[in-house]
């Protein structure tokens, strides 16, 4: 029984990942970026970014000179776009950043240098010495395919490693003024807006984003598949199979099979999770990991009912199914909140194929759960009344025999 339903599973999660559009990554860039970056003479590497965005580059080792061209569309009537380096790693905190701000008066080229006091949210200040030496910074706009570009040559100074650059750009939805631009949204694609590259080879030495979003698929799928089916789909038939509305004798069997797998596949995908938590050590999702180490340790523990479950006749066994019972549920409630929780992280965009996916599942199993829920009551109900009714006839069927018993002769042995 546990065999067809594993594979129903696994074609769903193969639905959802083939209709996931996260999929579709190509790190080729745009001809038209091509061309224009070709027109600015930087023709030797560029990457496809997060946000839609392009970079090309061109680096000389000799001279230290590195030309590099960003461009972007900006969507909303105020906007910006940035690019840095940062010489202490691949994130946003000590970034030297060039920007370029489509403001309500036109469009501006600013520099900045990004601390921890911009973490914590504090309005940026452009800077005329941002620790490297600058020329040809411009920022413009591209009518033909609507593009923002942010262009300069940079003299690298030795103190940055060419061979192990860290890039960061960014795009911001709203500036105030060309010195006023406001932060940037946190979803995961504007927190993804850094690398570390090779400038001299081109080589990409920090987490592949094919490879990301892929760990992050099956993340999402192994999670919601252990945690988000198997479990309720073994809660659903202890529930329903053990004794009411249908006793049958498999059920047992059934619900530590369906357990076990949901902890199985639950667990590599919590194991994934932490492993791509750790990868992006520069931002945390706080709730879904504390919900995450939660449904892991809770989960564990009702595991451990496999091996500590009291037997039928000890007398706190009544205490431990309550306990099982509450976690049990508690925890399917505290899984589906947790998924949504990681589609909300996933899913920023028009797509949400997640979301309906897990919606479309956790509806069918509400349906049959509640209608199993309604099946028993109205067979509980239909029971008692049928021994209610049966404890009357039988109440009235004695008080008629008493009252039409006939008068015995008095009996001579008592007298
Ligand atoms: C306009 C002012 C800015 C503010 C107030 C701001 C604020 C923030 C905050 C609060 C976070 C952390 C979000 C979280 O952990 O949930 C963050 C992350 C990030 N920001 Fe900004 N930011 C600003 C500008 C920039 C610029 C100009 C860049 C790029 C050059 C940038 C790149 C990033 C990146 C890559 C992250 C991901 C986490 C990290 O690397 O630390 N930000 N920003
Ligand atoms: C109950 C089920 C789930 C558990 C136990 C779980 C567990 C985790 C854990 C432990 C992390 C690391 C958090 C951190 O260190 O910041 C994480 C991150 C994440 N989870 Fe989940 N997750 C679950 C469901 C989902 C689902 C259904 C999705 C998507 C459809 C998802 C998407 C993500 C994403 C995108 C991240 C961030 C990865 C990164 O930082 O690169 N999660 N999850």
């Amino acid at each position: 029984m546990v065999c067809p339903l594993l594979y129903a599973a696994t074609v769903w999660a193969m639905v959802v990942i083939s209709l996931s559009p996260l999929l579709a990554n190509a790190h080729m860039c745009t001809d038209d970026f091509l061309n224009k970056a070709e027109k600015l003479n930087i023709t030797t590497n560029c990457n496809r970014c997060s946000l839609g965005a392009e970079f090309a580059w061109k680096f000389d080792n000799g001279s230290r000179q590195l030309d590099v061209a960003m461009g972007a569309r900006l969507e909303s009537p105020t906007a910006w776009l940035a690019w840095g380096l940062n010489p202490d790693g691949p994130h946003m905190a000590g970034t030297r950043s060039l920007m370029g701000v489509k403001h309500q008066a036109g469009l501006a080229a600013r520099k900045f240098n990004i601390t921890d006091a911009t973490k914590r949210r504090c309005q940026l200040r452009p800077s005329d010495d941002i620790g490297l030496n600058i020329t040809n910074f411009s920022f413009f706009y591209v009518h033909d395919f609507m593009y923002y570009i942010i262009h300069a040559t940079i003299i690298l100074p030795d103190t940055y490693n060419a061979s192990r650059a860290n890039v960061v750009w960014q795009i911001g939805e709203a500036a105030v003024a060309a010195d006023k631009p406001r932060m940037h949204p946190t979803s995961l694609d504007h927190l993804d807006a850094s690398q570390t590259i090779n400038l001299i080879t081109g080589e990409l030495l920090s987490f592949n984003p094919t490879q990301r979003t892929r760990m992050r698929t099956a993340h999402g799928v192994l999670n919601m598949v252990g945690w988000g089916i198997f479990l309720p789909i073994g809660a659903i038939v202890a529930r329903y199979l053990r004794c009411h509305p249908k006793k049958v004798a498999w059920w047992g069997a059934f619900h530590i099979g369906c357990q076990s797998m949901g902890y199985l596949l639950g667990s590599i995908g919590w194991a994934i999770g932490l492993w791509l938590g750790q990868a992006s050590e520069h931002y945390t999702f706080t709730t879904h990991r504390i919900l995450a180490i939660m449904i892991f340790t809770f989960t564990t523990i009702q595991m451990t009912a496999l091996r500590l479950k009291p037997k039928r006749a000890d007398e706190y066994r009544t205490y431990w199914n309550m306990y099982h019972h509450f976690l049990g549920y508690s925890l399917i409630v505290v899984a589906a909140v947790n998924i949504f929780q990681g589609i909300n992280i996933i899913e920023r965009g028009p797509h949400h194929h997640w979301r309906w996916s897990y919606v479309g599942v956790l509806g069918l199993m509400g349906a049959v759960a509640s209608s199993l829920e309604v099946y028993s009551w109205l067979k509980f109900r239909n029971n008692r009344k049928a021994a209610k009714k049966l404890k009357n006839l039988k109440r009235s069927q004695s008080s008629a025999t008493i009252l039409h018993q006939p008068h015995l002769p008095p009996n001579p042995l008592l007298n």
